[in-house]
């Protein structure tokens, strides 16, 4: 895989930069704004050297899925970039940095369609894959197009792949707490990391399934649709489940207490901690637990253990608590982060490594 920092020359060169700027927008105003500034290092790196910058990205949300917030929102930040809705009036503009419209309005990006990719890679010299977090996507700016341009990694891309590979060869102990729901994307997760680490803490709703699977009444929490089969792991004593819980009604929706202190103490024997998903029922705003973790692993940081931690939900608690520099490295990638995680490579990686 060739990586941007080896290019020389860059003065007068078209890049053209895969950023991931699918972030949270209300009111036409990004409110967290984490991936974006964490594009901000390329981009003034390209700026510097002299090269003419082209922005592309998806996003998705509920309503007019447009990336004219994030283009304000860089000139707030200090980016003067142009927005520019019509792909094809590009090649006439001049400015050095031009955002252009969310990919996913073209019917080709979803389809990883090679004429969208070669209409994409006519616009620059060369491209670079900055967008770790869409990364597992098999999609025509993230994939195709490194059939039709010269690809490099950017430097967060690189950051994501050293930091997130730490897990496979961790120091010991090694703590891995997985949260959330969705079982069945996290269930390789546990397959794989049974073997490497030390002590795998299942919170979140992902616990309830474990618990269901020990014939424990779980009232209406929140369970995987199907069942899955976890008999390999009940008896395993690698696996920590939560002691204690916050209910509403019967459903579980938080960790309690005990719980905590509990992890507490696997946390202060752990060297390396790996964190993915949040303990509790986060977004109806049952956050205690998940505050609370990463208090204590910000704390574990600071005496030198090494804390990797990412998925959407658990930035978003990084980011209420202003600890996004605490920990050793905050992952971008959500979905990315798990596939990775899970089978050491993605898509956009391997694209890169056959491309031209
Ligand atoms: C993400 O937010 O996880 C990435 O931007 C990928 O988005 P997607 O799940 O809509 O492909």
């Amino acid at each position: 895989m060739k990586n941007i920092k080896d290019v020389e020359n860059l003065n007068g060169v078209k890049v053209l930069v895969r950023l991931d700027l699918n972030v949270p927008v209300m009111n036409n105003y990004v409110v967290d704004d984490f991936r974006i500034r964490k594009a901000l290092p390329l981009i003034n790196y390209l700026y510097k050297k002299g090269a003419n910058l082209i922005l592309i990205s998806h996003i998705e949300t509920k309503e007019n899925p447009t990336l004219e917030p994030v283009a304000k929102h860089f000139k707030k930040l200090g980016i003067d970039c142009v927005f520019e809705k019509n792909y094809k009036k590009v090649i006439a503009n001049n400015s050095r940095i031009i955002l252009l419209e969310n990919l996913r309005e073209h019917e080709g990006e979803k389809k990883n369609d090679k004429k969208f990719a070669k209409e994409l890679a006519s616009l620059a010299d060369i491209y670079v894959n900055e967008a770790f977090p869409v990364s597992h996507r098999e999609h025509a700016s993230v994939c195709a197009i490194t059939e039709f341009i010269p690809s490099y990694a950017g430097f967060q891309f690189v950051l994501e792949i050293e930091h997130l590979s730490l897990a496979f060869k961790p120091d010991h102990p090694f703590l891995f707490i997985l949260g959330g729901a969705k079982f069945d994307t996290k269930l390789p997760l546990v397959e794989k990391f049974i073997k490497v680490a030390d002590k795998i803490f299942i919170g979140g709703a992902l616990a309830n399934d474990f618990f269901r699977a020990k014939g424990v009444d779980v009232g209406d929490s929140l369970v995987s649709e199907t069942e899955i089969n976890l008999s390999q792991y009940l008896n395993n004593e690698k696996i920590l489940l939560p002691v204690d819980h916050i209910l509403k009604g019967t459903a579980i929706m938080d960790v309690g207490m005990k719980t905590m202190d509990l992890l507490r103490v696997e946390i202060d024997k752990a060297k390396f901690i790996l964190w993915n998903g949040p303990l509790g029922a986060y977004e109806t705003g049952y956050k205690a637990g998940t505050l609370q973790l990463s208090e204590i692993l910000a704390d574990a940081t600071k005496r030198g253990a090494e804390t990797i931690v990412g998925g959407g939900d658990t930035l978003a608690t990084i980011a209420e608590l202003k600890l996004e520099d605490s920990f050793t490295f905050v992952s971008t990638g959500g979905g990315a982060m798990l596939d990775f995680l899970a089978k050491g490579t993605l898509p956009g990686i391997e694209a890169l490594e056959k491309s031209v």
